[in-house]
């Protein structure tokens, strides 16, 4: 019994993953994911409390940049183990002192749900409250990046967006993205996979070649 709740606890879906099925009670309405945003990217993110400071900054810093998610055909999705009355209370709270608004579904996990299903739930940080986690899923429902932080520390808004961008960049054009990549810089043509492939990188124009494993262009 105990082992089957520590399977449950600790489940966390891996990239490559379909991103697991759930119904919820979110601020905007109930949202059952394989239904939502359907042909759009979905950044799906948990934090630890209501009424919390580094959540309060985190949750401002999406709702701040959310026109930047909605240029990258992306929806937010928020969680947090706490009922629908206090995400109402804080939301509006937050709207009153500051003027920000989560004008995106927040999650209720009151049971832990979903939580447990996106290893979200990490029982040696809290048994009670998400870690800050962020799953980056694609209009396939495909999970292709996750992030997950401790209680104590805030995420870095620029590194999601980043994340995000790189990933559609690399599906569009088929590369890779090296060290600290942000939009506009050289990207990486993906190593060769047989000989004739590193011929062709050994022989092409390339503006940038370090030798045949490391090649980089523009796009
Ligand atoms: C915070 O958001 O400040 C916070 C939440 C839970 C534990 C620690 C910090």
């Amino acid at each position: 019994m105990e082992q089957e709740l520590n399977n449950t606890v600790n489940q966390m879906p891996r990239i490559g993953d379909i991103a697991p099925d759930f119904e919820a009670v979110t601020t905007k309405g109930n949202i059952k994911l394989s239904e939502y945003a359907k042909d759009k990217w979905i950044v799906l993110f948990s934090h630890p409390a209501d009424f919390t400071p580094v959540c309060t900054t985190e949750m401002s810093g999406f709702a701040q940049r959310k026109s930047e998610f909605d240029a990258l055909n992306t929806e937010l999705i928020g969680l947090s183990i706490d009922s629908i009355h206090a995400h109402l209370a804080w939301v509006n709270n937050v709207r009153e002192n500051t003027g920000v608004y989560f004008d995106f579904p927040i999650i209720a996990d009151i049971d832990m749900k979903v939580s447990k299903l996106y290893g979200m739930l990490q029982p040696n940080e809290s048994e009670t409250a998400a870690v800050r986690a962020v799953f980056f899923i694609d209009p396939n429902k495909k999970i292709r990046l996750v992030m997950y932080y401790p209680l104590n520390v805030g995420r870095n808004m620029d590194e999601i967006l980043r994340s995000l961008k790189a990933l559609q960049v690399s599906d569009k054009n088929g590369v890779a993205l090296p060290l600290n990549w942000v939009e506009g810089e050289k990207v990486i043509v993906p190593p060769p996979k047989n000989l004739e492939e590193m011929q062709e990188r050994i022989d092409g124009d390339y503006e940038e070649k370090v030798d045949f494993y490391l090649v980089k262009k523009s796009l």
